[in-house]
């Protein structure tokens, strides 16, 4: 029995009918045209913020893969600091709390044997809290489990405040014992001021993207497209991205696409 979609009864919401070079124009193309500007004044393609010049703390080096724990690694950057932060902890969430899969064994067994972070999640979100400039952007990779139960707790004694979220359409079909997960979460977190007019530079980013990982890797790496387009939505050319908990350094690759510096590192190196 074919069990695909009925796509021939496919209408886009432009109203015009299903073919197979359209579905994959609108749905596989993550780059639309961006908004009108001209209506929109919230809208602004400039970035009218600076990073302040950032000194290196002894010990650190820039674009390099460091082999550090993450909170350690915090603690050695100054305050109000860098444009941009990813956090992508390795959570517990899932296999803990829906008992999802044979943790331990098999395919699980690589991941569950890294540190786990979901304790210590709180005190990564303060520290990077701190080191934001005004109006900086932290990007924290969330799972099915923390998006559903909430991260609002993680958030209490910081000035940052959900502002978006992008759902990661891997194109690939994972596990579940309901239905099968092809997507992952980025939530987008600003420190206080929260404006997009003046920061926030790039609108044609859609909220939903689409981007197969070409090797599979037992840290979990996230899409360098889409962490290349928000880090130049949210910062100019030369300026600092963290990533405490850097896995495959996908952030660096991403800085690397756009000329940002990276500074980062991973307990595991
Ligand atoms: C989900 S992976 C990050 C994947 C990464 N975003 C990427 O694209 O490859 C989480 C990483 O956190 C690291 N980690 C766990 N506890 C840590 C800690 N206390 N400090 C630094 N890294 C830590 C693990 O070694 C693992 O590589």
């Amino acid at each position: 029995m074919d069990r695909r979609p009925d796509l021939q009864n496919y209408t886009f919401r432009s109203g015009r009918a299903y073919s197979p070079a359209r579905m994959v124009n609108e749905i596989a193309t993550p780059l639309g045209e961006p908004p009108s500007t001209e209506s929109a004044s919230v809208f602004s393609s400039v970035r009218q913020v600076d990073q302040p010049p950032l000194a290196l703390p002894p010990g650190l080096t820039f674009d390099c893969r460091l082999q550090m724990e993450g909170l350690g690694f915090l603690g050695l950057l100054p305050s109000s600091a860098v444009p941009v932060a990813f956090l992508d902890p390795q959570y517990r969430g899932v296999l803990d709390h829906l008992a999802y899969g044979n943790e331990g064994v098999r395919r699980g067994a690589a991941r569950a044997s890294l540190p786990q972070m979901t304790d210590e999640i709180p005190l990564f979100i303060r520290e990077i809290d701190r080191c934001l400039m005004p109006s900086g952007h932290l990007f924290l990779w969330t799972d099915k489990y923390h998006l559903c139960t909430g991260i609002g707790g993680w958030l209490k004694g910081t000035s940052l405040e959900i502002v978006d979220m992008v759902t990661w359409h891997k194109k690939r079909i994972g596990m579940g014992y309901r239905t099968r997960r092809a997507s992952e979460y980025l939530i987008v977190l600003q420190k206080a001021p929260r404006k997009a007019k003046g920061v926030w530079k790039v609108h044609t980013i859609p909220d939903v993207w689409s981007e197969t990982i070409g090797k599979r890797d037992r840290v979990h790496p996230k899409p360098v497209g889409l962490q290349s387009a928000l880090i130049e939505a949210v910062s100019n050319p030369g300026d600092v991205v963290i990533d405490p908990a850097a896995g495959s350094f996908s952030v660096m690759e991403a800085c690397k696409q756009k000329g940002r510096t990276f500074l980062g590192c991973d307990i595991n190196g």
